[in-house]
This record gives C-alpha cells, sequence and structure tokens, in this order.
C-alpha cells in the first residue's frame, strides 16, 4: 500500500517493531497531525477521518476551544489523585447524573476499566444476598474490553481463548433472543449486561423489546442492569446514550461510558442509580489517575459543546445513511447497512480488509470488524459535504473491489 511513504514513517514502524511488543496488527500509516475532520500523515497526506480514534475525538482534531482547556489546565493542574478535591469530578458527575437519569459516578481511565467497576458492584451486589448469587449473563457477538473481568463476558471466543480460565459462572446468550434470556437468567443472577447497539460485534442494534425482557428479567431476579455505552453512547446515536432512543426510556441500574467523553484523553465512566452504587462502600475501589482534573475539565467543555450537536448528529448521520444505501444498491457485495447517528456498519458478504487499504489510498480512513463489516465512526462535527466526499470516494473503493471479486 501507498503510505505516503516517507524515511519518517519507515523509521517509526522500524522501531516499533524493535521495541513494541507485537500486539497490534497497525496499518502502515504513520499520522502526523489532524485538523476537524481530517488527519495528516507524515508525508503530508489528507486522509478525511471517518474512524475518529476508534469513536474518540467526538469533536475531531484540535478543536478550538479543547485546544485552549487542555494549554489553560496543563498550567494549573494535572493531577491531584483522589485523596483530594478538584473543581472538575463534581461538575462532571452531574452532568453525567442528569443525562443519564442515573444517581452517582465513579471515574475510571478506560472502557474497560469502567467495566471492571460495573463488575465489581456486581459481585458486591450478588454477595449481599448470598454466595450464590455471581451469575452474569452476557451476549454472544458482544465486546466489553480486554482486562481479564471484562474479557470474561465478552461473547466473542476469539479474545478470550488465550487467556482462560476467566470469571466463572458467566452465561452467553445469542441476541435479540428472548426465550434465551429469560432461561438464561434465574436466582443465582447477579447482573445482565449488554450494548444496546453492539459495536465491535458489527453495529447491530438489539431490539426494544429486547431490552425491555432484560429489564424485567432483572427486577425480576434481583439482577443488576449494565448497559454498556462505550461505544454506542455520549452522543454518538444522536442522544446522549442509546438507551434514550426507547421510548418509554429503559433505564439500567448501571451505565459506563469512555471513548468520547474527553476527545482523546482518557477517561471511563460508571454510573448507578442509588442502590447499585451503594454496593461500592469506602475503601472498595479506587484509582489513582481516574478522574483527573485535565480529563474532566476537557469532558465538561465536550458536554457544553454536545449539547447544540445533537440535532445535527441526527440529520448527518441520516444523510450518511441514506448515501451509503444508494451507493449499496450499485455493488451486490453489501448486504446491509445498519446504523444509529453517526455509528454506521456496512456489511459485505465478502472480506472487509481490501476496503479499508482501498479507502486509505483514496484518503480516508475507517476500518472493518467482524472481517465483513466496515465501521464507520466519524467525528459528530462532520458536515454534509464532507459526507458527500466520502461517498464519491467510498464508490471508487467499491468499484475497484467490484472488479477484483470478479
Ligand atoms: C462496547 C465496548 N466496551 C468496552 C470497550 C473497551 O474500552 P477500552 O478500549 O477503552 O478499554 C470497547 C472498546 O472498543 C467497546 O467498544
Amino acid at each position: 500500500m501507498e503510505t505516503g511513504g516517507t524515511d519518517a514513517c519507515e523509521a517509526i514502524q522500524a522501531l516499533e517493531k524493535q521495541y513494541l511488543i507485537q500486539n497490534y496488527g497497525r496499518y502502515p500509516l504513520c499520522l502526523h497531525r489532524g485538523k476537524g475532520c481530517y488527519v495528516y500523515d507524515t508525508g503530508g497526506k489528507r486522509y478525511l477521518d471517518l474512524i475518529a480514534g476508534i469513536g474518540v475525538n467526538a469533536l475531531g482534531h484540535a478543536h478550538p476551544r479543547i485546544v485552549k482547556i487542555v494549554r489553560e489546565q496543563a498550567a494549573l493542574l494535572l493531577h491531584t489523585s483522589n485523596l483530594y478535591y478538584h473543581e472538575y469530578q463534581g461538575p462532571l458527575a452531574k452532568k453525567l447524573v442528569e443525562t443519564s437519569g442515573l444517581a452517582r459516578v465513579f471515574f475510571a481511565n478506560s472502557g474497560t476499566e469502567a467495566m471492571e467497576g460495573a463488575l465489581k458492584m456486581i459481585h458486591s451486589h450478588g454477595r449481599k444476598i448470598g454466595l450464590e448469587k455471581y451469575e452474569i449473563v452476557s451476549l454472544e457477538n458482544s465486546f466489553h474490553g480486554r482486562t481479564l473481568g471484562s474479557l470474561s463476558i465478552t461473547g466473542q471466543e476469539k479474545y478470550r481463548r488465550d487467556f482462560e480460565p476467566l470469571l466463572p459462572g458467566v452465561r452467553f446468550v445469542p441476541p435479540n433472543d428472548l426465550a434465551a434470556l429469560e432461561a438464561a437468567v434465574n436466582e443465582r443472577t447477579a447482573g445482565i449486561v449488554v450494548e444496546a447497539i453492539q459495536g465491535e460485534g458489527g453495529i447491530y442494534p438489539l431490539t426494544v423489546e429486547y431490552l425491555r425482557k432484560a429489564r424485567e428479567l432483572a427486577d425480576r431476579n434481583n439482577a443488576l442492569l449494565v448497559f454498556d455505552e462505550i461505544q454506542c453512547g455520549v452522543g454518538r446515536p444522536g442522544a446522549y446514550y442509546s438507551y434514550l432512543l426507547a421510548s418509554p426510556v429503559i433505564l439500567p441500574d448501571v451505565m459506563v461510558a469512555a471513548k468520547p467523553l474527553a476527545c482523546g484523553l482518557p477517561l471511563g465512566v460508571l454510573v448507578a442509580d442509588e442502590e447499585a452504587a451503594a454496593t461500592i462502600g469506602p475503601g472498595m475501589h479506587g484509582s489513582t489517575f481516574g478522574g483527573g482534573a485535565l480529563a474532566c475539565r476537557v469532558a465538561l467543555e465536550f458536554f457544553d459543546i454536545l449539547e447544540g450537536l445533537l440535532p445535527q448528529i441526527v440529520k448527518t448521520g441520516g444523510c450518511f445513511r441514506s448515501e451509503l444505501v444508494d451507493l449499496a444498491r450499485h455493488f451486490g457485495f453489501v448486504k446491509e447497512v445498519r446504523s444509529a447517528g453517526l455509528m454506521i456498519g456496512v456489511e459485505l458478504d465478502i472480506p472487509g480488509k481490501e476496503f479499508v487499504t482501498g479507502g486509505m489510498e483514496e484518503g480516508l480512513l475507517f476500518n472493518c470488524t467482524h472481517d465483513v463489516v466496515l465501521r464507520f465512526l466519524p467525528p459528530y462535527i462532520i458536515t454534509e459535504s464532507e459526507i458527500d466526499r466520502a461517498v464519491d470516494k467510498l464508490k471508487k473503493v467499491f468499484k475497484k473491489a467490484a472488479a477484483h471479486s470478479v
């Protein structure tokens, strides 16, 4: 693949190959800077960024308000630990509570760490009722993170198999199968964990009936219902959280979020109702870095901007979707376009890898999940004209792939 192929990029790659643990399969592309929805490689080539750090760079790159806040806060106070108070955890927690419909917040540094907090809540909740109550029901095709706890409830064998034994008592059920869910949940169930829209699993939405059934079964069996909003939440679906799209709303007991919250700085959150929050008492959980002043202040600024962006996300998401559906009509290898706001998957019936590299050649960044689903998680600030440009370029990529596949 043409990489903008500078000596600088080759040197970067060589150093990483020598000194990094080789757990990532990176594309041969070295990024140097970004502005708005574009990033530039070390050779100066420009790419329209439709994956945005896997759903992290919600305000694109170098957003002027975020740059200003980072500069100001870096000169004031970066880190305090959680031994002391600072000015930003309280207001950010208030914002999270007001937007989520829940009551109390714990700050972590990543999605998987937020999920670990939720798993500890599930276990603590179960133990208070009885030692046999520790089972967790999770979904096939789900993804909840890479730490041992999150991995234990991730419903994809390929991520789990090298690290077993994992947490005991986890049952996986097929998504959107109400009867299977009903059969799996019982009085030993301490928690049910779901992504309302499975992200890594290929942008698969759960039905409202399924989410409602999960709520009903959690209530009936005194289990905590946890929604993983790490990929599908915080504005991406055109609402603050994807579970708010159902009418009437189905509230979880616990919600975890991360990716876009601090616009590229590490921040994960766990938000719980009063009862679930009470399962974690003094000394039972904590984090050295979690909820640092810089990340929290940036997240507050992000929420301030997000409020005005939500209607735009619905509009641009709808526009991107309909342009992709039109494009798909000309190519038999597209099986389905699935989306919620600016979370979009195009499922193919052939491998997607070549499309991703073809996109990079055309100056477009997106990725492929589940081998056959092209995934688009663009910045929330993307414009309709940028979407038009992206779809024109995708058309070229699709045409090339069609020529290869005959
Ligand atoms: C739904 C979901 N849960 C959890 C995670 C893990 O988050 P992190 O990589 O920040 O630990 C991810 C990451 O992609 C995710 O998509």
